[in-house]
């Protein structure tokens, strides 16, 4: 999710917070463009007025796209789908025996994920499982190993979802956690709402994981990479 939203020929685009406008643009002038199935996400989704915010900006999407193409899971979940942008990036990247487990609560945003997933052909590779996203994860087998997870989903169950998926995570397994900036907020020192909290604790949680490798990356809202260390 990003700060900014800004319009431009039809297209909602999100910017990151920290770049200004020129930038940006100079930064997707330079990045793989959306394709016609992805455009149309994008405007059908802005439709929906400021939830529209939640959608990963254009540029995540093919960082998303990128770093499945290159671990190539068999098994992937997605925490938080929403209208379904970020499945759609990671879906296209997977092997072809590879599966998305998407997680999320609304049955209306969702609908329009599933649209697109057929209008993609990327539906068969899916599963929507709608139903708080830490049941759906204690569901899965004991054994079940996860080789990407994206977590994009309510902040302040981020640290429970991270716990949920590291010991399932294989060995060249990666999770992404999206929004660890928070817009700034999390080095304000004058705001502590329940959101800017989490993701603070969450972040410093993570960094202090002796499980794990990590790496925070300015792209988008903020964009931690985590990889099991043993
Ligand atoms: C920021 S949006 C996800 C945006 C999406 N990744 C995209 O690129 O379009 C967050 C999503 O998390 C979902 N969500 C909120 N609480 C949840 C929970 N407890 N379990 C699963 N999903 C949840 C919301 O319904 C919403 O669709």
């Amino acid at each position: 999710m990003q700060n900014n939203s800004n319009i431009s020929d039809g297209n909602t685009y999100h910017r990151s917070f920290f770049l200004d406008e020129k930038l940006f643009e100079y930064i997707l002038g330079h990045t793989s463009q959306p394709d016609e199935t992805q455009k149309s996400l994008i405007e059908t989704t802005s439709r929906l007025g400021r939830v529209s915010a939640m959608q990963v900006a254009q540029d995540q999407g093919v960082f998303l796209y990128m770093i499945v193409a290159a671990i190539r899971p068999e098994f992937a979940v997605e925490i938080g789908t929403f209208t379904g942008y970020s499945s759609l990036a990671i879906a296209k990247a997977l092997p072809p025996n590879g599966k998305l487990l998407c997680c999320d609560v609304s049955e209306e945003w969702t609908s329009v994920a599933s649209d697109y997933w057929k209008k993609a052909g990327v539906a068969e590779k899916i599963d929507l499982v709608i139903a708080p996203a830490k049941e759906t994860l204690a569901n899965l087998p004991d054994d079940k190993k996860i080789d990407f997870a994206f977590i994009d989903a309510d902040k302040g169950g981020y640290k429970e979802y991270y716990e949920q998926i590291v010991p399932r995570l294989s060995d060249h397994g990666l999770i992404a956690i999206d929004n660890v900036l928070w817009s700034g907020r999390v080095v304000d020192p004058k705001i502590s709402d329940e959101d800017t909290v989490s993701i603070r604790n969450f972040n410093d949680h993570v960094y202090q994981d002796d499980r794990v490798s990590s790496v925070m990356l300015s792209v988008g809202d903020g964009l931690t990479l985590v990889k099991r260390t043993n």
